[in-house]
């Protein structure tokens, strides 16, 4: 269950009877500080003001009429008016148990919307870098929760695979075949291949134009060109599916619908712009003019949709996209994951989109920002010699340093073993470092401090995960139909915490913040060693109903870090 809707739902009550208006603000919040209970309601301030009565007096009169005596242990007003909410132990405990007995948690399927996630998005002409990293572990990590909350998930790959820079790729990669390459070995390194093509541009008699001329048979559908760029497309996108493995994301090759998906609708979509008024001609381009979005002199932004000489762009690929997510794909929300650079361009062409009548008034069109990846030097994140880090190589890198450090940490554990233990550490660790910090802002990448087995990283959750189950195998069987008791102040703080799992992935699903949760399962991580400390399990002289309450209290704090790290796409393991 839902501990804040329930809480909520009851205060909202107490407010109709006691005669508060309709719509009154019913503000409830978990506490922050210990010995304030365990919720803070503090709607008697507000309603102070319209009912004309002292916020004590009314705060008190929620109290007599809120019905809370099963749940409550006691309700204190303080200060002003809050109202603090001690919950009893065995209302918890009953609480814990029913979740534990249940393989959701307890936490039933919200009403059911379709979520069309847009991300991880590659461009194809070039190996997938760390800039799209991120992109591709959040919007996974949001993909997850939305379907773990019940809804339809629509993953679109919106992979850049078309485009003018495709005719120097095209023509460099014939020559290739021609000289009896094949696509594969021609293709192993994108990077190499892009940039030997971009100095042929640049300097070989004639390349240039060959390209342009590739460009023009490609968009005319000419068959052995699009042959030769289907080639390039599909070499292109097994290098993503590599990473994707490395990366234990769940994109598969049949969520791509890249740019190109969209060219047969460009036309048509450009169409009804105009049909309906929103883009007209200005010096030979299509264009909407946007005064929403006017500078400072007053003049409205142009958003181009066809340029004048009758080519498409990025803006008119998306709105094609809109018309079929939304249209066809019946999408209740979009989401999509870039970085904030691209901000502008998506707040005007949801603009461009709502006035065409693309996305209708209950859709939402989410543009999720997120920040750059930086190095230790505050500047982007670059190689030592100034390039481009390409993602398949941190990837490896983050294996090998994982294993370094497991290797210097005494355990019984066979070479094999190690290995496993190292791969899910190590992408564990880059995935956890990036999911765990607000995506809106920058962050510094850095290994050190996302190896580390202390602190909010992937080791100390997957260590603290992996000591859970070694109690387990101490323990023997474990009986999940014990009774809980919550006696300890440790108990009761790590039962209220479990309780808060499904508000911390709600938001999540609201606000596309994966690192809501990664709060939420280091803080319930850091409650149970607390609570291990202060409450031996195993130890002698421990009675058999405490023992059978503790471990029922680990057996579903085991169970709630492992479905929140899946969720976040972190993979556990019994032993470390
Ligand atoms: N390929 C783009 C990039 O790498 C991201 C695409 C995002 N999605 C979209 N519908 N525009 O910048």
């Amino acid at each position: 269950m839902n501990l804040h809707t329930y809480l909520l739902a009851k205060f909202k009550a107490a407010l109709t009877a006691i005669g508060a208006p309709e719509d009154s603000p019913a503000p409830l919040s978990r506490s922050t500080r210990e010995g304030f209970g365990h919720y803070q309601f503090n709607g008697a301030m507000a309603l102070s003001k319209v009912l004309k009565q002292n916020p004590r007096d009314i705060a008190q009169k929620i109290v007599d009429a809120v019905d809370l005596d099963a749940e409550v242990e006691k309700l204190e007003i303080a200060g002003p008016g809050f109202i603090n909410i001690h919950l009893k132990p065995e209302w918890l405990a009953q609480q814990l148990e029913s979740a534990n007995a249940d393989s959701r948690l307890g936490i039933n399927p919200e009403q059911q919307q379709t979520a069309v996630i847009d991300y991880s998005a590659p461009n194809l002409a070039k190996e997938m870098h760390v800039g799209h990293l991120r992109s591709t572990i959040i919007g996974d990590s949001v993909a997850k929760t939305l379907e773990f909350l019940g809804h339809k998930v629509i993953r679109q790959n919106h992979m850049g695979d078309w485009g003018t820079q495709f005719g120097m790729l095209l023509a460099h990669l014939n020559d290739k075949l021609a000289a009896n390459e094949v696509a594969e070995t021609a293709l192993s390194d994108l990077e190499d291949f892009y940039r030997a093509a971009k100095v042929r541009f640049d300097n070989e008699e004639g390349f240039a134009d060959r390209a342009r001329d590739y460009v023009v048979k490609l968009q005319g559908g000419d068959a052995q060109c699009l042959q030769l760029w289907q080639n390039f497309i599909d070499v292109s996108i097994a290098h993503s599916e590599d990473v994707y493995q490395k990366l234990n994301v769940s994109l598969k090759r049949s969520d791509v619908m890249g740019e190109s998906a969209y060219n047969k609708d460009l036309a048509t979509t450009v169409s009804e712009l105009q049909a309906s008024g929103i883009v007209v001609e200005s010096q030979g381009a299509q264009v909407a003019f946007l005064p929403e979005m006017a500078d400072k002199n007053g003049n409205p932004a142009a958003y181009i949709v066809q340029k004048s000489g009758g080519g498409y762009l990025y803006s008119t690929t998306d709105q094609a996209a809109i018309r079929y997510r939304n249209g066809v794909l019946n999408a209740d929300r979009t989401l999509i994951f870039t970085d904030v650079r691209q901000a502008l361009h998506f707040k005007q062409t949801e603009i461009v989109a709502r006035n065409a009548g693309f996305i209708s008034e209950q859709q939402t069109y989410e543009h999720c920002p997120f920040g750059m990846m930086l190095g230790s030097d505050g500047k982007p994140f670059k190689t030592r010699s100034g390039g481009t880090v390409k993602l398949a190589e941190l990837l490896d890198e983050a294996i090998e340093r994982a294993e370094a450090l497991i290797n210097q940490r005494e355990s019984d554990l066979s070479e094999q073993e190690r290995k496993i233990i190292a791969n899910k550490v190590g992408i564990g660790a880059v995935k956890y470092a990036d999911l765990s910090k607000n995506r809106t802002t920058d962050y510094i990448f850095n290994w050190d401090t996302m190896l580390s087995f202390e602190g909010n990283t992937a080791p100390y959750l997957q260590y603290a995960f992996a000591r859970i189950q070694s109690i387990f195998r101490k323990a023997g069987a474990v009986n999940s139909h014990a009774n809980i008791q919550l006696q300890e102040v440790q108990e009761q703080l790590l039962a209220v915490k479990l309780m808060q799992y499904v508000e911390a992935i709600k938001q999540v699903s609201t606000e596309a913040t994966p690192h809501v949760l990664c709060t939420y399962i280091y803080e319930l991580a850091s409650l149970f060693m607390s609570f291990y400390e202060a409450c031996p399990i195993l130890k002698e002289g421990i009675d058999e109903q405490t023992k059978n309450s503790r471990l029922m209290l680990a057996q579903l704090t085991s169970k709630t870090l492992q479905s929140g790290l899946d969720l976040l796409g972190i993979e556990t393991m019994d032993k470390m």
